[in-house]
């Protein structure tokens, strides 16, 4: 049974996915505390939270089953992403599913500020009739400065042109031309700062972007800018900016989003031209079933498939690339596996995918799966696709990753080369076949075509008549079966491999009696 524990509440279209999918229970507490998430954490597989619950490394530490948390939304910054990683935990989000509704809470605020209309709902319900106090400001022909043109930005930009504004974008992270596309303007920081009306920020909290907005950079704005936050609160200095609002300078802000929430203590509550809305960008019927819908289908593909899709510690495989892929991701475990088996403490890592199947495809997770396969035999922790990365660092190997179009004929290759102490050095090919069933077709400089899995013998020996005869008759005296063997020949003829496949694991005495014999060179039992 695959268990999921969802934290924050979830719509009632993903909880109907998870609890119509076979062998899975959602379960869903209410308003359960960080001590009450760690006391029960330890029983589930995958968990699902939005922008309350932290999941943070001392919460992770307690879950030892737990293979991916769920983010039903955008932001991931109430997630320790590099604590998940390191302990092989797939952390996903939904990026763009509520995208529409936080561009259009952003326009909300905007038109709101502008025209001071929670201030007149509030003036009306003391009986008051005050129009002279709320006489607004128009956005047309105004100038709206997008810090971040994302998913959420690039909305914004676009509505923000229909209404005629001008806007001006400032994003160091995109190639200019996405701005021209939108028909906005792509200008510096500086020039956004001093040459907007309204500013609005849609960048993710980093340590790029926290305090984006602080006394120096307000200070370049020009003198009754409106400012908008529909991102995240770490993005304003809330003191700095009371500062600006309390002079003059700035004319007025709209927050959804705060540094602290709820915003108890925040500098900017008692301010009369600032307008809130208690983090309510993603607060639509649509937005909500679309996060839900999203987030529940992500985690079934992972857990029942191993299909990763919007992942922030991995990277995303659309169903198409997958199926394409599908095949490899098995090779290349098998080959990685292969290798950390042979290879005596492993310095170098160097893969290289050839053909035709190989083109086009994100390479990315064969690497990563051929980096499990490989640690996985050797390592005591558990080793997974998302940790992998890490623990090849860690380990000091260094990684080298190539293309080519030369294939040798095989519609899709992977050859794998690993390089240990002294002279341990191996080189092992695969392809996959019809019926997708995946072979090594070449080990060092032995040409062979031997499926790729179950238990095998690998064993080199000196050519010499008899020595195959001896290999059966050793592997019976100890009652181990052979199911099928392949046979090759160096080019130079005097030496020859055999890797035999069989039924049941033979005993290391088995192994020793084989090394003894005169003509063997190298014996190696290798469990795929
Ligand atoms: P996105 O990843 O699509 O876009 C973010 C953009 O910011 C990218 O284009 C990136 O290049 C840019 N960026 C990064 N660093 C920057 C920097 N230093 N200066 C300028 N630009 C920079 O993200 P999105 O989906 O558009 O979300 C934007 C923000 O809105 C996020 O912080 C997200 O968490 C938040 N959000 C809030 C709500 C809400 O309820 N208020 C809802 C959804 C998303
Ligand atoms: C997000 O990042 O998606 C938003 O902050 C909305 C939410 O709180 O889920």
């Amino acid at each position: 049974m695959v268990k999921i524990l969802i934290c924050d509440g979830l719509d009632k279209s993903g909880l109907k996915i998870l609890r119509s999918a076979e062998g899975v229970e959602a379960d869903t507490p209410d308003g359960l505390g960080a001590a009450e998430i760690k006391a029960i954490l330890p029983q589930y597989d995958a968990m699902i939270v939005r922008s309350r619950t932290r999941v943070t490394a001392d919460l992770i530490e307690s879950a030892q089953r737990l293979k991916a948390v769920g983010r039903a939304g955008t932001g991931v910054d109430n997630i320790d992403v590099e604590a998940a990683s390191a302990r092989g935990i797939l952390v996903m989000n939904t990026p763009g599913a509520n995208a529409m509704a936080a561009a259009e809470h952003t326009l909300a605020l905007m038109l709101a500020l502008a025209r001071h209309i929670p201030q007149a709902t509030g003036s009306m319900r003391h009986g008051l009739w005050e129009k002279k106090k709320f006489v607004g400001t128009e956005l047309y022909h105004q100038t709206l400065g997008i810090v971040g043109l994302g998913k959420i930005g690039s909305i914004v930009a676009d509505r923000a042109l229909a209404m005629k504004m001008r806007v001006l974008v400032y994003d160091p992270h995109i190639v200019p031309e996405m701005a021209a596309v939108l028909g906005v303007e792509y200008v510096s920081f500086d020039d956004l700062l001093a040459g907007s009306d309204f500013i609005t920020v849609h960048t993710p909290l980093t340590g790029e972007t926290h305090w984006i907005l602080n006394r120096q950079t307000l200070a370049k704005t020009k003198p009754g800018v409106r400012i908008v936050n529909c991102a995240r609160g770490g993005l304003i200095d809330e003191a700095a900016l009371r500062e600006f609002l309390s002079n003059g300078h700035v004319a007025g802000a709209a927050l959804d989003v705060f540094e602290i929430e709820p915003p108890t203590g925040s500098p900017l509550l008692d301010m009369p031209n600032v307008i809130f809305t208690p983090h309510l960008g993603a607060s639509s019927l649509q937005a909500q079933e679309n996060v839900s819908v999203a987030i529940s289908s992500q985690l079934l593909d992972y857990l029942q498939r191993g299909l990763i899709r919007n992942a922030i510690n991995f990277p995303s495989v659309s169903m198409k690339d997958y199926e394409r892929l599908r095949p490899y991701l098995l090779l290349a475990e098998r080959l990685g596996n292969l290798q950390g088996q042979l290879c005596r403490a492993v310095q170098k890592l160097d893969i290289t995918y050839a053909g035709p199947d190989l083109q086009e495809v994100p390479l990315q997770p064969l690497t990563q799966t051929v980096i499990k396969g490989l640690l996985d035999p050797v390592m005591a922790e558990k080793v997974n696709l998302i940790n992998a990365p890490l623990l090849l660092k860690e380990r000091h190997i260094e990684l080298t990753v190539s293309t080519t179009s030369q294939s040798r004929g095989y519609t899709g290759e992977i050859t794998v080369k690993v390089k240990g102490c002294g002279k341990d050095e191996y080189s092992a090919s695969a392809a996959v076949f019809p019926g997708q069933e995946v072979r090594l077709v070449r080990l060092n400089d032995y040409m062979l075509e031997a499926e790729l899995e179950g238990i095998n013998l690998i064993v080199q020996n000196l050519d010499k008549p008899g020595t195959i005869g001896h290999i059966g008759t050793t592997l019976g005296n100890f009652n181990v079966n052979i199911a099928n063997m392949h046979l090759a020949r160096s080019r130079e003829r005097d030496r020859a491999i055999a890797i035999i496949r069989v039924d049941n694991e033979a005993p290391p005495e088995a192994l020793e009696s084989l090394r003894s014999h005169p003509s063997i060179i190298f014996v190696q039992q290798v469990k795929l």
